[in-house]
């Protein structure tokens, strides 16, 4: 096992949408509030009124609007509001997109430097930020309880991430009634990021943490049985239940301890989304089928163990049981209605060339676990893909 450092100070709260009633205590009555959200769908799942009735006694602005793969132009609008207004406390409430933005605007605030964007594309380190909690209505990211962040500048169209211990969530609401109106597709993309985000810190090289294998494996399984019913009916608080414990479980941290970890699917899946707009589990499905089979000698130990373990694959040669547990995960993905080819979105090789063009610039030699996703391997990866 590798050295580790693990510290997670998010308190969780999970339930129905009344514990939303404990948000009066949870932040200060001495502070000013500022309410993000998306483009709307608080209003039609109770959670804005929820929220309103337990905060009626602070002072409380709000600001909607923040889109799917948040956009930095709209982050600075709100730094802006906070700054003017001297608000002392954002709470995000909606799915990753809404989370990761105030992780960012909320650092973007305290910025000392000229250009706020400069933590994203520089990875200029963050030395405060303003308090903030969130409230989950889309199990997919994690985002509710780690400190990552990922943001999109509209005008480049350039995607980055950044981390900070200042970006935790002094706390976290895990509502799954609340994700009973999420339409199918969401659902289908938050099983899908949940899962890809399990492989880029277990389908690595074996480094004897069989505890983190087995927590990995749990979590693969556990999607495997319940992402299909709430993907077959998201008013399932059971099933819904069960999906969104697991997406913050794939994310925060701790299956991560101790292990190799890859990140090579997200880093390639962000570039489809940049230029083409495409939804982040979408990309990963697409992604990672292609990226195993052409790294299939390299991870061909925990392609073993993962086709054994989770889906049963004993018969057959090393490479049968390697291909037919690459083939299961295409397999799961397509039945969650997630294509998984370029193709099936009209991408071309033409974004295969800007991707590794994109790579190449920015030095991205050798990611993944071991270095060994080359700008090459991302051309064989997507080529893979085409069609
Ligand atoms: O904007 P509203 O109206 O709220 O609608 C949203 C949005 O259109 C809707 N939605 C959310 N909760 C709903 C609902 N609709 C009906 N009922 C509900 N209860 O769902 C749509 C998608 O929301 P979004 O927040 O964009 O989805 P997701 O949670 O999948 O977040 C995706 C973003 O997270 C980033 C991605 O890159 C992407 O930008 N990621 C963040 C990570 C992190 N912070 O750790 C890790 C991930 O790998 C990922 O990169
Ligand atoms: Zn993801």
């Amino acid at each position: 096992m590798q050295n580790f450092e693990f510290h997670n100070p998010v308190k969780i709260i999970f339930g129905k949408k009344d514990e939303l009633s404990k948000l009066a205590t949870l932040v200060d009555k001495s502070q000013k509030v500022l309410l993000v959200y998306g483009g709307g769908s608080i209003f039609k799942n109770g959670v804005y009124d929820g929220v309103k009735s337990a905060l009626v006694n602070h002072t409380v602005l709000e600001f909607g609007g923040i889109e799917p793969n948040p956009h930095f132009e709209t982050a600075m609008k709100v730094v802006e509001i906070i700054k003017a207004e001297k608000v002392d406390f954002v709470l995000a409430i909606g799915g990753g997109s809404v989370i990761d933005a105030v992780k960012f605007i909320v650092s973007a605030a305290l910025y000392e430097g000229t250009d706020a964007w400069d933590i994203l594309a520089k990875g200029v380190e963050v030395k405060a930020a303003l308090p903030f909690g969130a409230v989950l209505t889309l199990p997919a990211t994690g985002s509710e309880m780690n400190s990552g962040s990922v943001i999109t500048k509209a005008a480049t169209e350039e995607k980055f991430a950044f981390m900070s211990v200042h970006s935790f969530p002094k706390f976290s609401f895990l509502l799954p009634d609340a994700a009973g109106s999420l339409p199918k597709k969401q659902v289908a993309n938050g099983v899908v990021d949940a899962f890809v985000h399990v492989m880029e810190q277990y389908m690595n090289y074996p480094a004897g943490a069989p505890l983190n294998d087995r927590f990995a494996e749990s979590i693969l399984q556990t999607l495997i049985e319940e992402g299909p019913k709430v993907y077959a009916k998201p008013d399932d608080y059971e099933a819904m239940s069960n999906l969104m414990w697991s997406a913050t479980m794939a994310l925060n941290g701790l299956i991560g301890c101790g292990v190799p970890q890859d990140w090579a699917t997200h880093m390639i899946g962000h570039e489809l989304t940049a230029f083409h707009g495409i939804d982040h589990a979408r990309t990963l499905a697409i992604v990672l089928p292609g990226l195993w089979t052409v790294l299939k000698e390299e991870k061909r130990a925990k392609l073993l163990q993962y086709g054994a373990r989770v889906w049963g694959i004993t018969e057959g040669t090393e490479e049968e049981r390697v291909l037919a547990a690459i083939a299961k995960t295409e397999e799961f993905f397509q039945s969650l209605g997630l294509p998984t080819k370029l193709g099936d979105y009209g991408v071309t090789s033409i974004t295969i060339d800007k991707i590794v063009t994109r790579f190449e610039q920015r030095q991205w030699k050798a990611i993944g676990d071991r270095g060994l996703v080359t700008p090459i391997v991302v051309r064989q990866t997507l080529e893979h893909q085409l069609a």
